[in-house]
């Protein structure tokens, strides 16, 4: 049977002991959970949250992280120091990051590459906004953005990729795309990907959808055949509002 993955984006959100508290929270009421489950604190509880999460299901997530391994990158946080305290997943080119941050395709794609190769899976972000959208561009858009981030990136690396489709339109802002709409986005990405990597990669390739993802709207958008899971914002940042939806079914 089919698995879902289900991720918590934090964003700027929580102090250390706030981030403790929830991880424990949901370490102990999702233990057991028949999904895949990713948390992504800030990076100040990257550490404490990773200690807290050893032995258990939950995924520990970066938000971000710099495009080199080391050296004079000021304000930047490298690969080898979120491997070093047990990240195994990081979310890369996030609307945010894309848009209030400027972040190119290049750029993101220079972070992939490199996580990739220091074995840390990444959830790839792709979306389009309202004006993209309604200037019929949604196709193009995401299609530059997932051919741009997987640039270089070879068959076996992209096992460890997933992709997250947010609609930019829809995030924190209560809209959610309706399930039929997300699916169709959804169905275009692994078209993408299969001209990149194969029917057979496409097929087994996790898309998520993220975007005001709560739990009287999540089953029906994973009831869709190409959704595979859901990357969460505001309601990952409590136990009360993420483990419904981790445990939709
Ligand atoms: P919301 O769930 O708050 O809309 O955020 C979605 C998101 O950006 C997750 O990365």
């Amino acid at each position: 049977m089919r698995s879902y993955f289900i991720a918590g984006n934090w964003k700027m959100h929580k102090t250390v002991s706030e981030s403790v508290e929830l991880a424990q929270d949901l370490g102990t009421k999702l233990a057991g959970c028949r999904e895949k489950i990713m948390i992504a604190p800030a990076f100040t509880a990257l550490d404490a949250v990773s200690k807290v999460l050893q032995g258990s299901n939950i995924l520990l997530g970066a938000q971000n992280m710099g495009p080199e391994e080391q050296g004079a990158h000021t304000g930047e946080v490298s690969v080898l120091m979120l491997k070093d305290i047990g990240v195994r997943v990081v979310i890369l080119g996030h609307s945010e990051r894309r848009h209030s941050y400027l972040e190119s395709d290049a750029l993101i794609n220079r972070k992939v590459r490199l996580a990739l190769a220091h074995d840390i899976e990444v959830i790839l972000c792709v979306g389009e906004t309202l004006a993209e959208r309604e200037a019929g561009m949604l196709e193009s858009v995401i299609g530059t953005q997932l051919k741009g981030g997987l640039a270089g990136v070879n068959p076996e690396a992209f096992a460890k990729v997933t992709i997250a489709y947010e609609p930019v339109w829809a995030i924190g802002t209560g809209k959610t795309a309706t399930p039929e709409d997300a699916d169709a986005v959804h169905a275009y990405c692994r078209s993408v990907i299969a001209g990149l990597y194969g029917e057979a990669a496409a097929k087994g390739t996790i898309i998520q959808y993220g975007g005001s993802v709560k739990a009287d709207n999540v089953a029906a958008l994973m009831s869709e055949p190409n959704i595979d899971g859901a990357l969460v914002g505001g309601a990952s940042l409590k136990a009360d509002t993420f483990v419904p939806i981790a445990q939709f079914r």
